[in-house]
């Protein structure tokens, strides 16, 4: 699928497994989810339009580049938001907007408890992180909240996805790009990435 990149780096491949192991504890899983995502940043910072500026060092003149667009970052509550300290160190100067979306065990569906976005989404690239793409659902659904504020130029940062839920953006939004550091191999009955990490939120926050 055209509109999925997955990491292929031996660093992000030992981090996806320290967060697999479910012996791994609350603060080296934090850690392990905090370097993927700089690995992340990186890898969607290769989009990013630059403007060639000057820059005086201390002994002359010479060229340098700046990101010429803005940048706005938009977690997807709860889970996103352990990517948030990776990304906004890479990027100091993005925007930051929020989604509450927690998904019903039942149902599976998305349901929306927050919203707050920046003005002129239209004129910025927006990330949107989420550690976990599983049905799509949640995400599909951030994205469809964030393109009715115009926003045009999006991407999807996941930890770990399910090709589920990479064909559910592909039809729902096939201008979205996904950047995850995994893809796994299905979903089970109740909706979770197989074999996965479990749930992020929960093995983030302790909330186990
Ligand atoms: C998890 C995860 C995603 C969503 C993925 O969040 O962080 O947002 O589920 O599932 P989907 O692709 O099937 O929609 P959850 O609803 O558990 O909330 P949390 O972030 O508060 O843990």
């Amino acid at each position: 699928m055209n509109n999925l990149v997955v990491l292929d780096n031996p660093l992000v491949k030992r981090d996806i497994t320290y967060l697999r192991n479910r012996e791994t504890e609350e603060y080296q899983f934090r850690l392990a989810l905090r370097r993927i995502s700089f690995a992340l940043s990186i890898e969607i910072a290769k989009t990013f339009n630059m403007k060639e500026i000057e820059v005086e060092t201390p002994l002359e003149k010479t060229k340098g580049h700046k990101i010429n667009h803005q940048i706005v970052m938009v977690p997807v509550l709860r889970a996103g938001l352990s990517m948030v300290s990776a990304f906004i160190e890479m990027i100091p100067d993005a925007k930051m907007g929020h989604i509450g979306l927690q998904r019903d065990e039942k149902t599976l569906k998305p349901v929306e408890y927050y919203f707050k976005v920046p003005s002129d989404l239209h004129l910025s690239k927006v990330i949107v992180l989420d550690p976990m793409l599983a049905t799509g659902g949640s995400a599909s659904a951030a994205l469809d909240f964030l393109k009715e504020k115009d926003a045009n130029d999006l991407s999807l940062a996941c930890l770990i996805s399910a090709p589920e839920g990479v064909e559910k953006i592909y039809k729902d939004h096939p201008d979205v790009k996904i950047y995850t550091a995994v893809l796994d191999r299905q979903l089970n009955e109740i909706g979770f990435i197989l074999p996965g990490l479990g749930d992020a939120g929960d093995r983030t926050f302790g909330t186990l």
